[in-house]
């Protein structure tokens, strides 16, 4: 089937994006949304009329958006604690119109848990995700036109999931792997929710935004961010030609939360405001979206995996 194009190139702003879509009346959460991708997420949204609700660890922190635009609500959330989890979903009522999973941790240095004893990258990037998504599955579904969108990266192009060890129990546990595996996760949740979710109207997609300069880098240390041509020797920010800034990098995750233009699509992904081709993941590969992140048996196995965890 042919690949979903948009008029929007690489370097299209969030904003741009939704250019005369009017939002109003439309509810929308955006996780992580007070800092980096997230609060461009929720400024384009909210512009374009939405109201939306910032699922953050701290709501403070999400201030300075609330007073940019009255109509959003800042709301506790910790992706690494189920109660917490439970207590957000508890807390919403109504049609949910776009459940945008964008928060997310990136190469902690060592192994961390979380209470339920999962990895702490794939307890917060995915399984908090899918457990939210679970939560609120029946807001979802009393909207006319609900969508998800799961903020992936290219780093799912690095690593399959590793059902034998997806928790780095035997295997040496390695911050990248860890990150790229739990990215290759978030991309089977949009797989696995348009899948199992399409009979009650709820359309998933997943996206990556790009390289853009945002804390999620703040565990990394200069010789891997050097590595990535991310700072020089001298331990200055370099901005490659290639970087987005946060607006351009929350460009993609809006086409897919609320552009007429991706309606109907579903199970996809998306990166620079386009539907990208399915590939062979690997080290050198650097578009495109893993076979093994958007395998079906993948996808299932992965359902079946997290379920128990969060009932
Ligand atoms: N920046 C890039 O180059 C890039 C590239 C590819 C993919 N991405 C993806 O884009 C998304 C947004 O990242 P970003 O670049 O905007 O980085 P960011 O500014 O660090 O945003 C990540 C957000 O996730 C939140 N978060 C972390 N742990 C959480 C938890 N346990 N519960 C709830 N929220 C939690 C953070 O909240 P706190 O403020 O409380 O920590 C923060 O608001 C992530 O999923 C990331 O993997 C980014």
């Amino acid at each position: 089937m042919a690949l979903t194009t948009t008029p929007f190139g690489t370097r299209a702003t969030a904003a741009e994006v939704l250019d005369g879509v009017d939002l109003t009346g439309h509810r929308m959460i955006v996780t992580g949304g007070a800092s980096g991708l997230g609060a461009e997420t929720v400024r384009a949204l909210a512009g374009a009329g939405a109201q939306v609700t910032v699922a953050t660890r701290n709501p403070a922190d999400a201030e300075p958006l609330i007073k940019e635009f009255p109509g959003t609500r800042a709301v506790a959330l910790d992706l690494a604690d189920p109660a917490s989890i439970r207590a957000f979903c508890d807390d919403w009522s109504g049609p949910l119109d776009a459940l945008v999973a964008n928060a997310g941790v990136m190469m902690l240095p060592t192994r961390q848990v979380n209470t339920q004893g999962w990895e702490m990258q794939l307890a917060v990037n995915y399984l908090g995700h899918f457990a939210l998504a679970n939560g609120l599955r029946t807001a979802l579904a009393a909207a006319e036109r609900p969508r998800v969108v799961v903020v992936s990266s290219g780093a799912q192009l690095r690593a399959g999931f590793d059902f034998e060890d997806p928790q780095f129990e035997r295997r040496p546990y390695n911050p990248f792997a860890a990150y790229a595996q739990s990215k290759t996760a978030d991309v089977l949740l949009a797989v696995g929710i348009s899948r199992r979710w399409a009979e009650h109207g709820i359309a998933a997609n997943a996206c990556a935004p790009g390289f853009i300069h945002t804390k999620l880098q703040r565990h990394l240390d200069e010789a891997t961010m050097q590595a990535f041509g991310a700072m020089d020797a001298q331990g200055n920010l370099v901005t490659p030609d290639y970087y987005k800034t946060p607006v351009q990098g929350a460009a993609t995750t809006v086409l897919l939360a609320a552009s007429p233009l991706v309606e109907g699509v579903s199970g996809s992904y998306f990166e620079d405001n386009q539907e990208s081709e399915v590939v062979d993941g690997g080290p050198e590969v650097m578009a495109g979206v893993a076979k093994w992140s958007v395998d079906p048996v993948a996808s299932d196995r992965l359902w079946e995996y997290a379920l128990p965890a969060v009932r």
